[in-house]
This record gives C-alpha cells, structure tokens and sequence, in this order.
C-alpha cells in the first residue's frame, strides 16, 4: 500500500492521513480550532484501529491530499509566528555573549515550525535551531533565521509492570524534564540531572554524565526534515550514538529539526553509582535505603562544586571534548607523567581526561579579565561578561595548542562553535 493515505470520517469533519501501518496524523475539527493527534501505535489492537480505518466497508472514506489539508491546516497562519528583526542572542545562550540574530521566530507547534521552514526557503535564508542554547559558542552576528524550538509537553505511556515510555517535546528544558520524571517514579535519568540545555539538544550530543548517557534510555525521536517539513522517526540504531556524537552531528547534519524526543524509564531502574564522587556523595547513607532521588541529589551538588551555574556565569559546560588516543600513545604519556589519568575503551583505544590535560598546562583559573579558564573545573571556559566570541575562541585555540605543545594531544571543541556572519 501507498501511503499516506488520506481519509475522512463519515458526516463527520475528522480527518486522518494514515502514514504508515503503526502511524496516523488525526484532526479532529472542534468549532474554530483543529485538534492534531500524531498517533504512533505501539500494541496490536491499535495498530488493528488502523486496519479498520483501511478497511473499504468502514465509516472512513477516502479523500485527497487536499481535502486533508483543508481540516488538518486551513491555510491561516498560526498568528502568534513573529519573526523579529536584529534580536540580541546574549540572554538565548547560556554562554551570554552578545550577538545579533538577522531574524529569530520562537515556534511552539510543529505547523508554526513548518510555517517558519517555509518562510526560511522562500527567503533563501539560512537556519540556526536554538534548544536550551547550551552548547554553542557564537562568534559574532548570526545571518540567519533563528528558530527557537519551544515545543513542549511530556507524555507517559506504560510499558510491561513497571516501564514507561516517557517522551518530551524537544523545547522542555532537561533539568526539569528529569526532575519530572522521578517525581513520577519513573528512573534512569537521575544520573543527568541538572545538565542545562533542552530535551531536544540531548540526544544531538548524546550528553552523559556519572556514568549515563542518553543512549543508554533512548527510545525514538521525532525530527522535521528542513528540506520539506516531513515528519520522521529516528530509533536508537538510526540516531548512531556515540561519545557526545549522533548521526545529527555527522551526516544528518543541518538537516533536521528534533520536535520530541522518548525515553525508557523504569520504576526499578538500578541505581548507578560506580562513579567514584557519588560513592563518595551517599557514604552517609546505607547502601539498602539509597533512592534514586538520593543519587540525583549526589549528582547536583557535585555538579554545583565544579561547574559553574550558567545563569550565574556565562559557560557551555565542557568546552572540549575527553580525546582518545590508540594505545602505544597513552602507554609512552603514562610512562612520562605517572599521574596522569586514562580510561581505556573498548577496542584497545584510550581516554584522556582533557581538564587534566589543561590544568597541567597551567591554564586552570586562567583570566583575560572578561573570560577565563573555570577556576574549579580546567574544561569549562568562562564568559565574566563583556567578551566576544571571536575573544574566546582565541582562546580555546591557545589552549589547544598549548596542550599539544605538552603532550602531543590534539583537543577538540566539544561545543558547536557557530559562524553565520555575512562575511563568513
Ligand atoms: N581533572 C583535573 N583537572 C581539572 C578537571 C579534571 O585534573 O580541572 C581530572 C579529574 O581529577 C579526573 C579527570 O580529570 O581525574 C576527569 O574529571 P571529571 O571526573 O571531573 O570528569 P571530566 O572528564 O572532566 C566528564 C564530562 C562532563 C561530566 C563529567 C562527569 C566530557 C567532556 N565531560 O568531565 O560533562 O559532567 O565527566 O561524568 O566528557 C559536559 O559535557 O558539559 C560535562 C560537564
């Protein structure tokens, strides 16, 4: 069968576009409005509910693709879809450096998103998707159409005795997102709490912390392809994780907008705490009474003691990335600095820690009076206010190459560092 297929219910003005045999888009006309349901069917009897929609004898009648749109979008534009003029970024990122978007649209619906796509390609003007804005440094003016993805709402479905697949429009912020999630008593996500950033960002990166990531509870994703506004599903083998990568940094990159993104949780997720400074966190109290609530709370104030609060100074948590080395590097730099950490990987390669790394570089609290290296934390790069991007670009890249002047290690950024001026 082809699809979508479009179809419209008896003397009745609710329309379906039946996209496959376990995914229908419903609108249902309620007075002016159009409720719009993206209906993904995960057990047999609702996948049968769409059979019986297919079925010939039944209350559906088949319509065209135009008659569809005419109830699902009649054609009005959503009127709060503003798109402002020269609008500083500063209070849009975390890092708060000073920028200039040519255009910004904040979108809270995936037609709104649509609309903006749309606006953008008739324009020829590029994109630039904000989620929590935590992971980039901008170095100047963005020429282009920033979209701030602001799609909410979380949404629990049961699975089995005690599993859950919770999902989350990508514009929630994460933070509140986990704290949710176990005021519910749905766990796994505890070890990732208090990581800024939206729940559309997370999996982008693939963030991770205390030995989680957010692969090890993915369960899809619902993205926008830019090009022409379908609707796709990514699952973890599509999504391609790996350390603070996904395919959507790689080859999918620039191509698609995540909308909702969807975890397994588990009321009896085992607790994880072979991180040494949680261990460390809960030795007051005894290993049988631990909750996960216990563990979220160790992991923000460790979090609270290095790194530093965003909304306090401006920073984008790690700035670079832990690098891997193969094997006969890391055995040559242990046996020239003895001290020095490594977590081998599987496959014989080796992690470094690159705040150890930095420190021993002696950059650690490093100032340049308006940005500087975190005094508790070398990873993180600071912004005390005032900096420009370019200022501290300039010096991550002092840094980097101080770094492998010392060791012969190449750091890479782990933030994205955006350059949309019109000169660039
Ligand atoms: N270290 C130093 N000096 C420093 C920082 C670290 O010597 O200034 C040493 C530590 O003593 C330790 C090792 O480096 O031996 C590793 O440090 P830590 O355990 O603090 O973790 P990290 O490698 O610095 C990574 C993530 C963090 C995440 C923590 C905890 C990356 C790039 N960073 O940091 O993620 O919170 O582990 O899991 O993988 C982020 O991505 O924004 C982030 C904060």
């Amino acid at each position: 069968m082809e699809y979508p297929v479009y179809l419209q219910m008896t003397e009745t003005e609710n329309v379906v576009a039946v996209q496959g045999p376990s995914r229908f888009w419903e609108g249902q006309k309620l007075g002016q409005r159009v409720l719009q349901h993206d209906v993904v069917c995960h057990t047999w009897p609702e996948r049968q509910r769409v059979l019986d929609m297919l079925e010939p004898d039944g209350p559906w009648t088949r319509i065209s693709k135009e008659s569809f749109n005419r109830v699902w979008s009649p054609g009005v534009e959503e009127p709060d879809l503003e798109f402002e003029a020269h609008v500083e970024l500063a209070r849009w990122t975390t890092f708060g450096i000073s920028s200039k978007a040519r255009w910004f649209a904040r979108v809270t619906t995936l037609t709104q998103l649509r609309a903006a796509l749309a606006w953008a390609k008739e324009r020829e003007v590029p994109l630039l998707v904000l989620g929590g804005g935590s992971n980039m440094l901008l170095h100047g003016d963005v020429h282009a159409l920033v979209l701030q993805v602001d799609i909410r709402g979380v949404d629990v479905s049961p699975q089995g005795a005690t599993g859950a697949i919770v999902s989350a429009g990508a514009g929630e912020p994460w933070h509140g997102f986990v704290m949710q999630t176990l005021d519910e008593g749905w766990h796994g996500l505890e070890n990732l709490s208090l990581i800024p950033g939206n729940v559309g960002a997370s999996p982008m990166q693939n963030i991770g912390a205390y030995g989680v990531e957010v692969k090890d509870h993915f369960a899809w994703l619902d993205a926008v392809r830019i090009e022409d506004g379908a609707l796709e599903r990514f699952d973890t083998s599509n999504c391609q994780f790996g350390y603070r990568e996904s395919v959507f940094k790689r080859e999918e990159r620039g191509k698609w907008i995540i909308v909702r993104v969807a975890f397994h949780l588990d009321r009896e997720s085992p607790l994880r705490m072979g991180y040494g400074a949680i261990e460390h966190e809960l030795a007051s109290i005894p290993v049988e009474r631990r909750t996960h609530r216990d563990v979220s709370e160790a992991v923000i104030r460790i979090r609270q003691s290095k790194l530093p609060d965003p909304t306090v100074v401006g920073n984008a948590g790690s700035f670079f990335k832990n690098p891997t080395v193969p094997a006969a590097v890391a055995q040559k730099l242990a046996e020239a600095h003895p001290s020095m950490p490594q977590y081998p990987q599987e496959g014989g390669a080796v992690k470094l820690a690159a705040g150890w790394l930095i420190e021993q570089s002696g950059w650690k609290g490093h100032s340049r009076e308006t940005h500087g290296v975190h005094e508790k934390q070398a990873l993180v790069l600071v912004h005390f206010g005032g900096a420009t991007g370019q200022e501290v670009w300039a010096l991550a890249q002092d840094v980097m190459a101080s770094v492998h002047g010392k060791f012969g290690v190449q750091l890479e950024p782990e933030v994205n560092q955006i350059q949309m001026h019109p000169s660039a």
